[in-house]
């Protein structure tokens, strides 16, 4: 009996020896067989963590510039499960953008981002494909062509000039000075809501207006933070952040539900109602994009999608823009009197800056002041991250299927090897219009270039222009009392930067 089951416990412990022996045979077979791929440099990765614990969570445009610097201008980090390549020169970022942007034109998946987005029902985090193309198309004709330009300008004209109108009737303006932002985020907000809803809201103060803030602001703060990468890089860590992913669900929810109830389906009723059939010049963007839904092209979903990604895309980047400018103008006072100056003797004194002026290098300082904003505090310094749906080749690299990639933007326009003197602020270097914030100079891509590319930049570009404009125009800006120059230390997230600590302006009016 015994020597019966000693025999089966030897035959076992072959099977099982065997089986291992087979296994590792297979492994090794596998790995020699499969051809060798020539990856980006990188540091050496561990098991599991990859190289996590070497490069931390901050992935953010300055140490990312660094590892470049060891590196070169192709690298690879692997981020737990994760291949994430940086790429940090004009040429390489010319190939993943242009020249292979069809390879290089889908986005990853994010586990917070796929909450926000339901799983890439949006346009500006879904993979390019059919539905990328369907979303594209249908945000084109009400968003991003001349003919929406021109239907909504004198509304960002005239929210310009209400601003103006409401610092000049604050008398903390012109002494202590007051937070630009604030103010300044009410005219984004009512920019992009009028274009969107046909509707704005009159006061800092307004119940909804302080809801939207607050549920964007959430959902900024909760997708920009580096608090979930460790669930993001590894899979078997992801139970960890059942609380964090249940407050971004809870968000996602609230602010579906409040773009739904009180703007989309208000605008709906209103289009359902007999009579009241809009011609081309009445309509708003939803109701071109409600008329899309109508002829089945997009779903309900695909519809609050879109004023997710106009919420987030659009108002947030030209805030920031916008801020950084001010604090730049604060900070340099005589930029400020050439602006002047450039204003008064093309458009005449008295002349308020308006879209037309804004195109062809016509007031080449304001346009080169714009242009070196978004150069030294680019809004979105990495892009939006991009993704190879199968294995490619970049700069005689191999890059392995779905790998996350991050355009370094940033560098690319503050790297001395690109730019002179590109720690200082130079709008100079912009006067002769050359270069365009299109994309046609690759060491310059605040917007991206290529399929991918931001389209809000016939939007934001002329916006800017004017409010920039128009404030040097109305006011003088100075620094708070007892400053000499407003702080721009930056804070970034994932793929934002913006300005650490709001700038408190005095708006002197002018005569
Ligand atoms: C100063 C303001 C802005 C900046 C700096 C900015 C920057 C960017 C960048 C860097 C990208 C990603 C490009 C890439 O992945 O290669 C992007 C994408 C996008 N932006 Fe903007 N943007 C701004 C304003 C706007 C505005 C005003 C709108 C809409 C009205 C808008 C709508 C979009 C959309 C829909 C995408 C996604 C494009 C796609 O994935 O195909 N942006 N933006």
């Amino acid at each position: 009996m015994e020597a019966v089951s000693m025999a089966s416990m030897f035959t076992f412990q072959g099977v099982l020896q065997g089986l291992c022996v087979a296994v590792l045979v297979g492994v090794v077979i596998v790995k020699l067989r499969a051809p060798k791929l020539k990856l980006p440099p990188g540091p050496t990765a561990l098991p599991i963590v990859g190289n996590w614990l070497q490069v931390g969570n901050d992935l953010n445009h300055r140490n990312l510039a660094e590892l470049a610097n060891t590196y070169g201008d192709v690298f690879m980090l692997k981020m737990g499960q994760r291949n994430l390549v940086v790429v940090s020169s004009p040429d390489a970022a010319k190939g993943v953008l242009h020249t292979q942007g069809v390879e290089f034109g889908s986005r990853n998946n994010n586990i917070v981002f796929d909450t926000f987005t339901g799983n890439g029902q949006d346009m500006v985090f879904t993979e390019y494909g059919d539905h990328w193309r369907r979303m594209r198309r249908i945000m084109t004709v009400p968003f991003f062509t001349n003919k929406a330009v021109q239907h909504s300008r004198s509304a960002w004209e005239e929210e310009a000039d209400f601003v103006i109108r409401d610092l000049k009737a604050r008398p903390e303006a012109a002494t202590s000075g007051v937070i630009i932002r604030k103010r300044l985020q009410l005219l984004m907000y009512n920019v992009m809501y009028r274009m969107m809803f046909d509707s704005r809201f009159e006061t800092e103060e307004d119940p909804l207006y302080l809801k939207l803030k607050t549920l964007n602001g959430e959902r900024s703060r909760l997708s920009q933070s580096f608090d979930y990468n460790y669930g993001d890089f590894i899979p078997i860590l992801r139970p960890f952040l059942r609380g964090y992913l249940k407050i971004v669900k809870d968000v996602k929810d609230r602010r579906l539900a409040l773009f739904k109830e009180s703007f989309v389906d208000v605008r709906r009723k209103l289009n359902n109602k007999k009579g009241t059939v809009k011609s081309d010049d009445e309509k708003c963007a939803i109701d071109h994009i409600l008329e899309a839904e109508r002829k089945g092209e997009i779903n309900e979903d695909n519809v609050l999608y879109i004023v997710e990604n106009i919420n987030v895309a659009a108002i947030e980047t030209t805030l920031w823009s916008m801020e950084w400018g001010v604090a730049e103008l604060v900070n340099n006072p005589e930029m400020q009197t050439t602006i002047r100056n450039e204003l008064i003797s093309i458009l005449g004194k008295g002349n308020l800056v308006s879209e037309p002026d804004t195109y062809n290098n016509k007031l080449p300082y304001l346009s080169a002041f714009v242009k070196e904003v978004m150069r030294l505090h680019m809004a979105i310094p990495l892009l939006v991250p991009h993704m190879n749906i199968n294995q490619a080749k970049l700069a005689g690299y191999d890059i392995p299927a779905k790998s996350k990639i991050l355009v370094n933007a940033w560098w690319i326009a503050n790297n001395p090897k690109n730019w002179d003197q590109p720690e200082k602020f130079m709008p100079e270097r912009f006067l002769d219009g050359k270069i365009e914030a299109s994309g046609n100079d690759f060491r310059f891509l605040p917007f991206g270039a290529g399929r991918r590319a931001c389209p809000g930049l016939i939007i934001a570009m002329p916006l800017l222009s004017i409010v920039i404009g128009r404030l040097v125009q109305s006011f003088e800006l100075l620094p708070p009392p007892g400053v000499k120059k407003i702080d721009v230390a930056e804070k970034g997230g994932q793929f934002s930067l913006h300005i650490a600590t709001q700038s408190t302006v005095v708006l002197r009016p002018i005569d």
